[in-house]
């Protein structure tokens, strides 16, 4: 399946953003470590979501769909610790079932995760964590299998900044025996949503959303109803579409303070951003002007809004930088662009030195990965022609109705399924 579009002008009009996807893959998890019914509102209906909702259904966990974005969660029908689904391969949160089934039957076998093709992204610094809470960990082929006789705090360091090892580790010493403390920890806001759905469910979670995390272990955890944060990245991604296509979007439903990063980028380029309580509305009327970005953990500059600044920047008055600091290899994309006429250079793997263009055009792009595909629909809603991009199921992973949100604010974009 491939998108198809066409540069049509300024996008202007109202967006409405879903729920974080990397929070609700935390959300989802936590919630089976009870044996009570738990509720959860404002879920995104993406792939990533789907799967992982029945990667859980099959060990035996009750899933019930209320309607689009909420459900209701049972774990306590749980009849096996072992996760090895066609689907949950592709995905990357299927490794917090490691963290929730140690927490809460002592005894984990998860596949290896998957996820999107960025660098090595190893698992290390998670392993680290359930080895400081008592676990054994051996590393089968694929699958990779945890087992504590009795589940411990510790004291853990972390070497690097990581989403997946802070979250994992928050979710197992949720039900350890004693005190954990998490130094290094990661600090972006689905970390805190994770920590604040754990603590309503009677967890003792101190310090998310700092780097020093606390956790007093309790014996179990009750039922909640909990509503997802709203998704930081689609947030930003929408953002950037009014930036590169000289819009005006409003976008609603959202936490301004969590895009401070993005924002300030984008005054720098010239746009003029307004935050309202729960809506910021981006208006770019001028041309571009560059700037040098450098992805970092929150609240840094978000490494998943790399791809689509760097359209941005494409298409600005000068030459301005980007240097990716979290992955490895997180320019395939770059390629795409030069399809374009973008002129980017990639330096040493990890920064790209960008001489913006007036005007991109139009090309038969491949998405590479979730982010960059997104990106490269941006590029193709600012460029001159027609513009495909294959491989939108990666898309689907994370954005809810991206075409026709986008559609909804006067894009020219639709979904092609024939054969070229
Ligand atoms: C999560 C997000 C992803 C986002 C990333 C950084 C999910 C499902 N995915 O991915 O969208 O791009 O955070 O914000 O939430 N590392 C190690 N050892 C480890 C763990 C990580 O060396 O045990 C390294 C990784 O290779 C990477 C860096 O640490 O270079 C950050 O990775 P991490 O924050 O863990 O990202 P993910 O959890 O994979």
């Amino acid at each position: 399946m491939r998108y198809s579009m066409k540069g049509n002008g300024p996008l202007i009009g109202d967006v409405y953003i879903n729920g974080a996807k990397n929070a609700a893959l935390g959300i989802i998890p936590a919630a089976i470590m009870s044996d009570d019914t738990v509720r959860i509102d404002n879920l995104p209906d993406v792939e990533d979501v789907r799967v992982l909702l029945e990667a859980v259904e099959g060990i035996g966990v009750s899933v019930n769909r209320i309607d689009r974005h909420s459900v209701t969660i049972n774990g306590s029908g749980v009849h096996t610790i072992r996760v090895d689904n066609e689907h949950i391969k592709k995905i990357r949160a299927g490794y917090y079932l490691l963290g929730a089934l140690l927490g809460k039957y002592h005894h984990a076998e998860v596949h290896y995760p998957g996820g999107c093709s960025i660098g090595e992204r190893k698992i290390d610094q998670h392993l680290k964590g359930f080895r400081a809470l008592g676990a054994k960990v051996i590393e089968d082929k694929d699958m990779v299998i945890v087992e504590a006789e009795e589940l411990h705090g510790g004291h853990i360091y972390f070497d690097v900044v990581s989403v997946g090892a802070t979250i994992n580790i928050m979710l197992a010493a949720a039900l350890a025996k004693g005190n954990t403390i998490i130094e290094n920890a990661a600090k972006e806001p689905h970390i805190v949503d994770v920590a604040n759905m754990l603590n309503k469910m009677g967890a003792a979670i101190r310090g998310a959303g700092t780097d020093v995390i606390k956790i007093k272990g309790v014996e179990k955890l009750k039922k909640v109803e909990y509503s997802v944060i709203p998704d930081q990245i689609e947030t930003g991604t929408f953002m950037m579409a009014a930036a590169v296509t000289r819009g005006d979007i409003m976008i609603h439903g959202i936490i301004p303070q969590h895009m401070d990063a993005v924002s300030s980028k984008l005054i720098e380029m010239g746009c003029i951003v307004t935050e309202y309580d729960e809506a910021i509305r981006v208006v770019c009327r001028g041309p571009l002007r560059p700037c040098n970005v450098k992805t970092l953990p929150y609240p840094g500059f978000p490494t998943d809004m790399q791809p689509q600044i760097c359209v941005a920047l494409a298409q600005a008055g000068g030459q301005g930088t980007v240097t990716e600091s979290i992955f490895e290899d997180r320019f395939k994309y770059v390629s795409e662009l030069r399809k374009m006429g973008a002129k980017i250079k990639v330096e040493g793997g990890n920064v790209a030195h960008i001489e913006g263009v007036e005007k991109l055009k139009g090309a038969d792009l491949a998405a590479p990965d979730l982010r960059a595909g997104a990106a490269l629909v941006l590029a193709g809603l600012s460029a001159e022609g027609k513009t495909t991009v294959d491989g939108i199921e990666y898309i689907m992973r994370g954005y809810e109705d991206f075409d026709k949100k986008l559609r909804s604010i006067g894009a020219k974009i639709r979904i092609e399924t024939d054969s070229k």
